[in-house]
């Protein structure tokens, strides 16, 4: 499977505790330690999360396992998400707060569930008008600005599948993403506005557009501001959004009953091939288990006003902040543009300005204010009672930080481990039920089995201080369905490791989440890392391998090879080593056009800053490139073994050519 042995834990200095403070044990929604029982009935304890929402026909199996690893929740029952996010609030909730968005510079909108019910209602029948139909896969390509939770779920009331393709991809990334999905729709907006400037959006799906051999059949451009931006140019495919609104104003579309097991949505994340792989997400299962897991951890109340800093256009958004906290009622603030614009308070300027009382963000945020310095907090009055962190481990320093200075010391830190695979939280403390303890994630979710295996699949022993693979070795509804258009590596990525192929009894499939990880003493687990190609810069994920096969196209570049370089903010960076063609020169000018085709390819988040020249790549007898040793150069660590290596000179050599740059 991978080159890459699993590290051995360095053990953290003396495990520390904190309590939930008094305050918040007394108002949380899950204050009873039995429901880790009545979730391990597996599956009948799932029930209550499904039980959450309003089901047009009931399911008559909770769990059908019986051709794993397709695994299927809540069969026989039939719902609609848009109805369960939006139609069933509006006889208690209808004047509540669903978002308030605020633009970068400073415009605000509001949109109360009727709003959002009427929003959606039009521009369904707007998409319909268009062709669109239940079970097409509609992409998106939208930043944080209401039309994309809108968007989101007008296609979710008809029975289409969105795929949104987050908002700082380009227009090839797009274009493979639109193809895989053969999807005849495409919904983008005209621009939107990132540290001070408005940037021309919807050039990509134009650029996009040009890639694919099978174009698409209609483009729906939304508009930033009330009128398109004077220097979008529309072509003969294009439909402004505002134009089809204007003709169905005030429409209804009754939402589109759909089988528990029908595919909700598409999203796009990297693996360990060149190729993005599409996770498809079920309905029922899915929206039951982020329901549920938004009530559960995050806690929210009628009275709170929620803010998950993140991108609708990840996983995390999907989940934290449109279906699950939608799903509850909940207020939730939704923000445009960057933390420092115009000023490094934003963040908390903003949490005061809503009185934002649950927060959600990255450690790759934290690290960052942590940078910038309390100052910019102090001058800001918002009391927050929950603070969550996703997406990388977060380091104890930063934890603490993040509870003195952002909690005020008397909030609950709840860190959050899963995947987009995983569709909802598995492993993280319920805030009520758990001591705190810093950089260690915590237990598994009511219902969830996760387990830590060594190279031969055997169970390693809570407290062994030893690090192995994580797994989860049970079916939970919020699981990917499958990959779109691609069941075997569906099998191969996920599953082909450590269960026994040939059962068709599910107790025998084990998902192997690509991380490493270690299970304290006390049953807490601590996320080390992914374990295969794929790193995680500022809490996105990026496969080395979609980076190289960028790399290679350029034309001086012969072979190519990615590995992840430890960064003080970000996490990790890619850095990136080359082997020219004979005739190419080595210089600024190669290493720039390597930068500039990331950049332009996949994203200018995915850019690296280092290039270095080489002579070779580090090679294995049997012809792959152990990256392992790259990234242990990379980031100034002694080699590890190199004895498979076809030329075992090759680590020292680039290390001199690194030094020598
Ligand atoms: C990978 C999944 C889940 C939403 C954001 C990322 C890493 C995620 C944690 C955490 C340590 C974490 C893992 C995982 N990761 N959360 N709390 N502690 N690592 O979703 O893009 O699917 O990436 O992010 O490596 O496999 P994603």
């Amino acid at each position: 499977m991978t080159d890459d042995p699993v590290p051995i834990e360095t053990r953290l200095s003396e495990p520390e505790y904190y309590r939930p403070p008094p305050s918040f044990v007394g108002q949380a929604n899950v204050t009873d330690p039995t429901v880790f029982d009545e979730f391990d009935q597996f599956p009948e304890g799932f029930e209550a999360y499904a039980e959450r929402l309003d089901w047009d026909e009931r399911w008559d199996t909770v769990f059908d396992g019986s051709d794993p690893p397709y695994f299927r929740w809540f069969t026989g029952g039939r719902l609609n998400a848009a109805h369960n996010c939006v139609d069933r609030h509006l006889e208690e909730y209808a004047e509540k707060t669903a978002f308030v968005w605020e633009g970068e510079p400073g415009d605000c909108r509001r949109l109360a569930y009727q709003d959002l019910y009427r929003e959606v209602n039009e521009f369904a029948a707007a998409l319909r008008a268009v062709g669109v139909e239940e079970g097409d896969v509609v992409t998106l390509h939208l930043p944080m600005v209401p039309a994309l939770p809108i968007s989101m779920l007008a296609c979710a009331r008809l029975g289409a599948v969105h795929s949104e393709v987050f908002g700082g991809f380009s227009a090839p990334a797009l274009a493979d993403r639109i193809a895989d999905a053969d999807s005849r729709h495409l919904i983008t907006i005209d621009g939107y506005y990132r540290r001070g400037e408005f940037l021309q959006h919807k050039r990509k799906a134009d650029d996009a557009r040009e890639q694919l051999d099978d174009d698409v059949d209609a483009v729906l451009v939304w508009t930033r501001e009330d009128d398109l931006h004077p220097a979008t140019e529309l072509t003969e495919r294009d439909v402004l959004v505002g134009d089809l609104l204007a003709v169905h104003r005030g429409d209804s579309v009754d939402p589109v009953p759909r089988a528990s097991t029908d595919p909700l949505f598409l999203m796009y994340t990297s693996g360990t091939t060149g190729k993005p792989k599409g996770a498809q997400h079920g309905t029922g299962g899915y929206l039951s288990y982020v329901t549920g897991t938004t009530h559960s951890l995050f806690d929210i109340h009628p009275t709170d006003t929620y803010w998950c800093f993140a991108d609708i256009g990840w996983i995390t958004g999907h989940s934290y902040i449109v279906y699950g906290p939608l799903a509850n009622a909940a207020s939730s603030v939704l923000y445009e543009g960057a933390p420092d614009h115009p000023h490094r308070g934003r963040v908390w300027e903003i949490a005061e300005k809503y009185g934002v009382d649950i927060f959600h963000t990255s450690p790759t945020a934290i690290r960052l204010f942590m940078r910038w310095g309390e100052s910019h907090l102090e001058p800001y009055d918002f009391d927050f009672k929950h603070l969550t962190s996703v997406g990388e481990p977060i380091q104890p320093e930063v934890w603490r930080w993040y509870y003195d200075h952002v909690g005020g010391g008397d909030s609950v830190v709840i860190d959050t481990w899963w995947q987009t695979e995983t569709g909802g939280v598995v492993l993280s403390n319920l805030p009520a039920l758990a001591d705190m303890k810093p950089g260690y994630v915590g237990r598994p979710m009511p219902g969830i089995s996760a387990a830590i295996l060594d190279d031969d699949g055997a169970e390693l022993e809570a407290g062994s201080g030893q690090a192995g693979y994580l797994v989860l070795d049970r079916p939970w509804p919020g699981m990917l369905q499958t990959l779109q258009g691609d069941d075997e590596r569906y099998i191969e990525e996920y599953w082909a490791d450590f269960s026994d192929l040939d059962s068709d009894d599910w107790r025998d499939w084990v998902y192997k989440a690509g991380d490493s990880a270690v299970e304290a003493a006390d049953g807490y687990f601590r996320v080390l890392g992914r374990i295969d190609d794929v790193m995680n810069v500022a809490g996105h994920r990026l496969g080395s391998m979609e980076l190289e096969s960028v790399i290679v196209e350029v034309p001086d570049v012969a072979e190519a090879a990615v590995a992840a370089r430890d960064h003080p903010e970000k996490g990790q960076v890619p850095d990136a080593y080359v082997v020219l063609r004979e005739d190419a020169e080595a210089g600024a000018e190669v290493r720039e056009a390597v930068r500039e085709a990331v950049a332009t390819d996949i994203g200018k988040f995915a850019r690296p800053d280092h290039v270095t020249v080489v002579d070779s790549l580090p090679y294995t007898r049997s012809g792959k490139i152990m990256r392992r040793l790259l990234g242990e150069i990379s980031n100034e660590r002694p080699l590890s073994d190199t004895t498979t290596l076809e030329d075992p000179a090759v680590p020292e050599r680039i290390r001199e050519q690194v030094s020598g740059e």
